[in-house]
């Protein structure tokens, strides 16, 4: 099954004895089957949260309002027992952590075969071998040796290649690869980078990358949104975003990626400034405190959600559609 992904309106809080974090406000995002969407921002935007929301998997001191609708099914509002059998055979998550996706205590191949529960057409035989094409698919050499080692006997390329595999391997019809460089050296990124590409032929798919590389997202998807502070502050096709971004902070972002200097730089520009204190959001824009454009309306009205084009979108009260 594939359908296509929309969440409207969707805040997440975290309650914590210091209060409600809210990580993510009034988001509105979409997928379509075939599209590789990238989330980009910087470190504790809520890129994360975001996508932890999306494959139902919040930790228990979240607290989730708004919608998501995949396939036309409200995620949000849906009973536990049919949301658990839709995470499991259609939203993948490969999360930040590749470690996480495994049980140190058995073996790759056995959790390969468990991840294909839902495939009760296959006896044990034909899901090894499904896990050995997957495997090699993935580029993992000698498949046959690797299903019989413990997750910390691989390196951490490889782990976080078999966590992709382990993904597919329930037939998402959404796959969201969290950071899936970030743990990588600069050749392991780039082969991870390159799967990633390929399997976008081949996938009919939602595929989501979350990044905090423009380099990455500008190589991969087709659509962009960018986050700040919890908010999507843009969102366009990739053309847009790179080409034509209208949001300070996405104009900020850009002229600050590393990929833009030939040379390395002693140190790379940064964004002056810091993240607004989630636990008390600012009344008006997220990002008026570090803006260098700001208006009048900005430090106290929430700025309109301003359409550029049909799928070009900001959120800034200096931006005129
Ligand atoms: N379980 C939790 N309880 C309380 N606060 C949390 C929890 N998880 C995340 N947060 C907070 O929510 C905010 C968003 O975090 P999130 O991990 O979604 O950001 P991110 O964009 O993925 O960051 P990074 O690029 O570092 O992975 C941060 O302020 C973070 O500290
Ligand atoms: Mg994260």
């Amino acid at each position: 099954m594939t359908g296509s992904l929309a969440a409207s309106d969707l805040s997440v809080r975290y309650e914590t004895p210091h209060g409600n974090v809210h990580a993510l406000r009034h988001v509105d995002i979409e997928a379509h089957p075939g599209e590789v969407i990238g989330i980009v921002g910087e470190s504790g935007c809520g890129k994360s949260t975001l996508v932890t929301a999306l494959a139902n998997l919040l930790p228990a001191n979240a607290r989730i309002e708004g919608s998501i609708a995949y396939d036309g099914v409200d995620l949000v509002n849906l009973d536990a027992h049919r949301r658990r059998l839709l995470r499991g055979d259609e939203i993948a998550l490969v999360s930040q952590d590749p470690m996480t996706a495994f049980n140190p205590v058995l073996t790759i191949g056995d959790q390969l075969v468990d991840f294909q529960h839902h495939r009760k057409d296959l006896d044990r035989a034909q899901k090894k071998a499904r896990i050995a094409a997957m495997l090699t698919r993935v580029g993992i050499s000698d498949a046959e040796r690797r299903m019989r080692s413990y997750p910390h006997e691989l390196s951490g390329g490889m782990r976080q290649r078999a966590a992709i595999a382990a993904a597919l391997l329930t037939d998402p019809g959404l796959l969201i690869a969290d950071e899936p460089t970030t743990a990588l050296d600069v050749t392991m990124e780039a082969q991870i980078i390159h799967l990633l590409r390929e399997l976008r032929r081949e996938y009919n798919g939602i595929i989501m990358v979350v990044s905090h590389h423009l380099g990455v997202i500008a190589e991969l998807c087709d659509r962009v949104y960018v986050m700040y502070a919890g908010e999507v502050v843009e969102g366009g096709e990739v053309d847009a975003i790179f080409h034509d971004a209208r949001h300070p902070y996405t104009r900020a972002l850009l002229a600050c990626d590393p990929a833009r200097f030939p040379e390395r730089l002693e140190r790379l520009p940064t964004i002056p400034g810091t993240l607004p204190n989630l636990t008390d959001p600012p009344a008006g824009c997220i990002y008026a405190s570090r803006c260098e454009r700001t208006l009048a309306p900005c430090h106290n009205v929430v700025p309109p959600r301003v359409k550029l084009s049909a799928s070009h979108i900001a959120r800034c009260h200096g931006v005129r559609g």
